[in-house]
């Protein structure tokens, strides 16, 4: 079992936890994440560590609630207990001064660029982030993203705070006016990854993404999180989660995340009906009944 120590909502539908994980705390390094079980009969989902302290023994998550695992978890609070947390797994990040990094997150995508961010900016490279989400309240650690950040770049698709636009845009305004960009890493919605490396492309530009398919045993067994990247099949889980941005086929990406979306929304409305909070997910039209306050019990079925 393991402890949540601090659980709290840090924007719209996007929770913090802290988890007492002390091996995994002292192991862990950018770019890995957990593979993480409510309970008895939930699912197994994979989460970024984007922090660790190992002389607290804890690893902190940020994960926004977007179906019925998410809601599941971020309905618990500090003293209840995650049955399995399983990690760190995947390949860390590789780390090394190359000049001039630009990191670009776009919502949730924001929290596992930070561990990776902050790691290239410690091993001495110019650090320019550009940090985006689609509205005000859902853009997430501007201010941790801005303390590292050498310079930093803030956009929000509807205009509602900071630079209206996408942050291709931003990106192509650097490109545009001369910045020599020795690496870009882009962490976010498929399409935004996609849109990163189709601008980098034409400069050669070179661009890490990191993929997040549907996973399953996390351990290469499954093939779950097949995945495509120059014509060679990869699996996120034990070969990533970090590719080449221009070698990724990203419409099969976008193909394969969507293949349970009927069972995710079954799940989801299950979890509903059985008194769990709906928390903005997107995939259920199911709504919480106003009554109801989140629960901790974990649901049967094939979620
Ligand atoms: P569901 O309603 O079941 O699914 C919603 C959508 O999430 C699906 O359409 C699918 O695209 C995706 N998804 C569903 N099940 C899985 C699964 N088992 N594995 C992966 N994706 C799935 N999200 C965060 O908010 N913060 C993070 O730090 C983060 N890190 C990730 C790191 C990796 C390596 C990967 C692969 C994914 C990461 N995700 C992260 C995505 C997160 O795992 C999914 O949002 C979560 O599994 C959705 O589960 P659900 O039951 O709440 O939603
Ligand atoms: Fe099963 Fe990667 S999740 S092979
Ligand atoms: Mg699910």
């Amino acid at each position: 079992m393991f402890p949540i120590l601090e659980s709290k909502e840090i924007a719209k539908n996007v929770f913090l936890q802290r988890i007492q994980a002390p091996r995994i705390a002292r192991k862990r390094r950018a770019g890995q994440f957990l593979v993480i079980r409510r309970g008895e009969l939930s699912e197994r989902i994979p989460l970024t560590i984007v922090n660790s302290d190992p002389a607290e023994g804890s690893v902190t998550i940020i994960f926004q609630t977007v179906g019925k695992s998410t809601a599941e978890i971020a309905s618990l609070s500090a003293g209840d207990t995650l049955l399995d947390v399983v990690g760190p797994l995947g390949l860390p990040t590789h780390i090394e001064n190359v000049g001039t990094v630009v990191g670009i997150g776009g919502g949730i995508g924001t929290a596992p660029l930070l561990p990776i961010a902050t790691a290239l900016k410690s091993a001495g490279n110019l650090l320019l982030s550009i940090v985006g989400a689609r509205t005000k309240d859902l853009l997430i650690l501007e201010e941790e993203m801005r303390a590292i950040s050498d310079r930093i770049v803030v956009t929000t698709d509807d205009g509602s705070y900071a630079k209206k636009g996408f942050v291709t845009t931003a990106l192509q305004e650097m490109i545009d006016a001369g910045t020599k960009i020795d690496l870009c890493i882009a962490i976010g919605p498929v399409p935004m990854m996609k849109a990163v490396a189709e601008v980098t492309r034409p400069h050669q530009i070179k661009t890490v993404v990191s993929l997040n398919p549907i996973m399953v045993d996390a351990t290469g067994m499954c093939g779950a999180c097949r995945v495509t990247v120059g014509g060679k099949t990869k699996f996120v889980c034990v070969d990533g989660p970090e590719f080449d941005g221009h070698e990724v086929d990203f419409k099969e990406l976008v193909m394969r995340n969507r293949a349970y979306l009927k069972e995710e929304k079954e799940a989801m409305d299950r979890f509903v009906h059985k008194g769990g909070k709906c928390m903005g997910s997107a995939n259920s039209a199911a709504k919480p009944a106003a009554d109801k306050t989140p629960v901790t019990v974990t649901t049967g079925g094939a979620n």
